[in-house]
Formats: C-alpha cells, sequence, structure tokens
C-alpha cells in the first residue's frame, strides 16, 4: 500500500501519510466533505489516468478509446438512472466547471442570470464579483427572507418580474432548509428564463428520494459528485434531451480539453454505489444525525439560521458564544473538529470573519456515527466554545474527540497497515 510512493517520492508519500493520519484522527464536519469508498480511492488508482479522450464515447478525437469508453458510458447511463434524467455529462473537472459549462450552453456573454446572494446561502460560480460568473454574464439576485431566514418564492418571483433574467439559478452552498423546485419553475416560465438546479450539496439526498428531486423541472441540473453523493471530486451535468448537444459541446471543447478518465471511473463506481438500496438508508441517517446535531446545539444555546435543518447542514450563529465564525474554527481545530466559518444571512461581518460556522454530517455518517454520537459532538462543539480560554479543558476534550475518531476508523485498518509497512521497511 502506497509501497512505490513511499520508495521513490518521500516527501509525497509523507504528507499523505500525515493526511491519513489527520483524516482519521479527526472529526470532520466540513459540510461539503465525505471519504470515498476504497473502491472510489480505487479507480481513481488506475490507469486510466494515462488515457486521452477528447470527444463522447464512441466519438473521440484519440485512438485507443475503447476501455474508457465502457467507463464513461457506465458513468453516464448510471448517472441517468440516479437522476431519472434525459442526458447526462460527466466530463466537469468540478462544480465550478459543470456551472460554467451549463451557463455557455443556455446562454450569450453578457445575459443575465439570476442567483443566490452568496451571504445567504449562494456559490461563488452563481454570480461572486471575483468569479468568471459576474465577469461574463450580468448577475442580479435574490436571498432569504429576513424574518424566516428562508426563501420565499413571491420574493424571487417578484425580483425576476422586475430584472427580467435569462437564467435563474436555484441551489445552495450552506442553505439549510429543502428547496422546492416546481415553484421556481413556474416563476421561470412566467419570465422566460432557464431554470438551471445546482444541487452539489443536496445530491445525496435527492437521489435517495429524500429531498424533492430538480430534474423534471429544470433545463439543467448540475452537481458536484464529492459531496453527499460520495464520490470523487468532480462535476456532473444533467439535462432535457433538447438541451444535450448544447451541453455537451459547452463542456467539449467549449471549457476543458481532454477529460479526467480516471475520475470518470470513480464516478462510475460512485454512482453504482448511490444505486443499491443500502445508499438510501445512509442518506436517511446523514438527514437524522444532522436532526440530533442541530438538536444539541440548540440545547447549548446556539441561533440556528431558520431555527434547524432539513438537509444534512447546519449553519450555528456562534455570537451567542462570544465569539467570531473564524475564531470558532480556530477553537475546533484545537480540538480536532474540522468546520468552516460562513457568513450568516445579513451578516454584519465579513466572510474572512463571519458569525457563523457550517457543519454538516455526510462525512461522520459515513464512518458509522449515529445520532448519541452527534449529541455528543454537540455538547463537546458547546464546551469548547463556552470554555475557549481553559487549556485543560481543551485538552479533555482533545482526548474526547479522540476517542470517538477511534471508535470509528475512516478505513479500517489502513492506518495499521501503513504504520505496519513503515516498521517494516525501517527494519
Ligand atoms: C452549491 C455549490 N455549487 C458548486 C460548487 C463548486 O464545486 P467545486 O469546488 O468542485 O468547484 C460548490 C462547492 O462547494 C457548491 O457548494
Amino acid at each position: 500500500m502506497l509501497s512505490e510512493l513511499r520508495r521513490v517520492d518521500r516527501d509525497v508519500y509523507e504528507a499523505v501519510l500525515d493526511e491519513v493520519r489527520r483524516e482519521q484522527t479527526d472529526i470532520e464536519l466540513i459540510a461539503s466533505e465525505n471519504y470515498v469508498s476504497l473502491a472510489v480511492l480505487d479507480a481513481q488508482g488506475t490507469v486510466m489516468t494515462n488515457k486521452y479522450a477528447e470527444g463522447y464515447p464512441g466519438r473521440r478525437y484519440y485512438g485507443g478509446c475503447k476501455h474508457v469508453d465502457v467507463v464513461e458510458t457506465l458513468a453516464i447511463d448510471r448517472a441517468k438512472a440516479l437522476f431519472g434524467a434525459e442526458h447526462a455529462n460527466v466530463q466537469p473537472h468540478s462544480g465550478s466547471q459543470a456551472n460554467m459549462a451549463a451557463y455557455f450552453a443556455l446562454l450569450k456573454p453578457g445575459d443575465r442570470i439570476l442567483g443566490m446572494h452568496l451571504d445567504q446561502g449562494g456559490h461563488l460560480s452563481h454570480g461572486h464579483p471575483k468569479n468568471f460568473s459576474s465577469k461574463v454574464f450580468d448577475i442580479v439576485r435574490y436571498g432569504v427572507n429576513r424574518e424566516t431566514e428562508r426563501i420565499e418564492v413571491e420574493e424571487v418571483r417578484a425580483i425576476a418580474k422586475k430584472t427580467r433574467p435569462d437564467l435563474i439559478v436555484v441551489g445552495a452552498s450552506s442553505y439549510p432548509r429543502k428547496i422546492d423546485f416546481a415553484p421556481f419553475a413556474d416563476v421561470a416560465r412566467e419570465v422566460g428564463a432557464f431554470l438551471m438546479a445546482d444541487i452539489a450539496h443536496i445530491a445525496g439526498p435527492v437521489v435517495a428520494g429524500l429531498h424533492p428531486n430538480p430534474v423534471p423541472h429544470c433545463d439543467v441540473v448540475t452537481t458536484t459528485t464529492h459531496k453527499t453523493l460520495r464520490g470523487p471530486r468532480g462535476g456532473i451535468i444533467l439535462c432535457k434531451q433538447e438541451h444535450a448537444k448544447k451541453v455537451d459541446s459547452a463542456v467539449f471543447p467549449g471549457i476543458q480539453g481532454g477529460p479526467l478518465m480516471h475520475v470518470i471511473a470513480g464516478k462510475a463506481v460512485a454512482f453504482n454505489e448511490a444505486l443499491d438500496p443500502w445508499f438510501v438508508g445512509y442518506q436517511g441517517q446523514i438527514l437524522a444525525n444532522a436532526r440530533a446535531l442541530a438538536e444539541e446545539l440548540l440545547a447549548h444555546d446556539f441561533r440556528l439560521v431558520t431555527g434547524g435543518t432539513d438537509n444534512h447542514l447546519i449553519v450555528a450563529d456562534v455570537r451567542s458564544h462570544e465569539v467570531t465564525g473564524i475564531e470558532a474554527t480556530h477553537i475546533l481545530d484545537r480540538i480536532g473538529i474540522t468546520v468552516n466559518n460562513n457568513q450568516i444571512p445579513f451578516d454584519p461581518l465579513p466572510p474572512t470573519k463571519s458569525s457563523g460556522i457550517r457543519l454538516g454530517t455526510a462525512a461522520m455518517t459515513t464512518r458509522g456515527m449515529k445520532e448519541a454520537e452527534m449529541k455528543e459532538l454537540g455538547r463537546v462543539i458547546a464546551s469548547a466554545l463556552t470554555h475557549s480560554d481553559d487549556a485543560a479543558r481543551l485538552r479533555l476534550l482533545r482526548e474526547e474527540t479522540l476517542d470517538l475518531a477511534d471508535r470509528f476508523p475512516v478505513y479500517p485498518g489502513v492506518l495499521r497497515r501503513l504504520y505496519e509497512q513503515e516498521r517494516s521497511a525501517g527494519e
């Protein structure tokens, strides 16, 4: 295991080993992360990385593509089956590139996109001033209601009528509630706009039938593959047959060259795992865990954006514990809990500081944790943020998280095998 890497490049090997250790010993609550299966890891470490395959299965610009064609066709068919989509493009290297290709497929430069405010849940690629999206397109925004902190479709309708966008993006990076796509489709129809859903965060619950599926309501749907879907890092685009040609040519030759065939192999494996009935139970546990963690945080006097969660993620306002989001992130780092600081709606603080933290339960659910462990984590988080000046208490809390991490190994046995290999190589 990693023995050739160890032999030829000690520096990279050491960094990878350190990352294996970090993933095992830390509690991962970053909502956009997960641990892929060993089969997905295997697929990504294969010779498929060697192959150039510009084009699509059966229509490549390079010879020798018959085996990568098998893998890409499997990934496409499985993605279509998972989401009930007419067409799937599995080549985007990332979620941002899936979004870029989707925009280019349906719009011309200068066209208007209505997306969600970034400080209220939207993603950089939905119109951040420094992102390509706002440099190429004219961005207008909708947000959440100040009182409910939820998306109110009537408010979106009013903004859409006033601004007449060419495309509406629905989907978010830090919105903890269900999104009903059908009313968005009504709004889009009413103003003559395309509708695009970005379900990067909620793709897992969507395929498990635990969240509304946008595919029947949207012109295009994009998602990352590495969050709740638990695949390799990357993106995909789903669309109606009428947009298939435009989507494919927007990805290649539009914005990408050769696809990452080893990653597409990983996507095919992950999609097969997601088609298994086991996946429904797994996604159900992710949601149950998020609810349990939210309840515990509420019990410790945190204010949660929207008051709770319907999906895998929670945005907690940490001002109640007299810290900023970035301070909370650093304190939790000290006790081995990894989160990210996150703005809350109408945040008075800039994104670098922020008033909140975002937490997600996909990764720890993959490790086998259930509601009891979520309650324990909620208590540990509250204790750390309440007593952040008490070094002795933080040390005790670190012991507690180490014990928890130990009881729920990421890749059972892998660390032990690596240590044994180290020992025997050193002898
Ligand atoms: C809603 C949403 N869309 C797109 C992306 C972009 O994905 P990537 O980081 O792969 O570009 C993210 C990433 O967090 C996201 O949350």
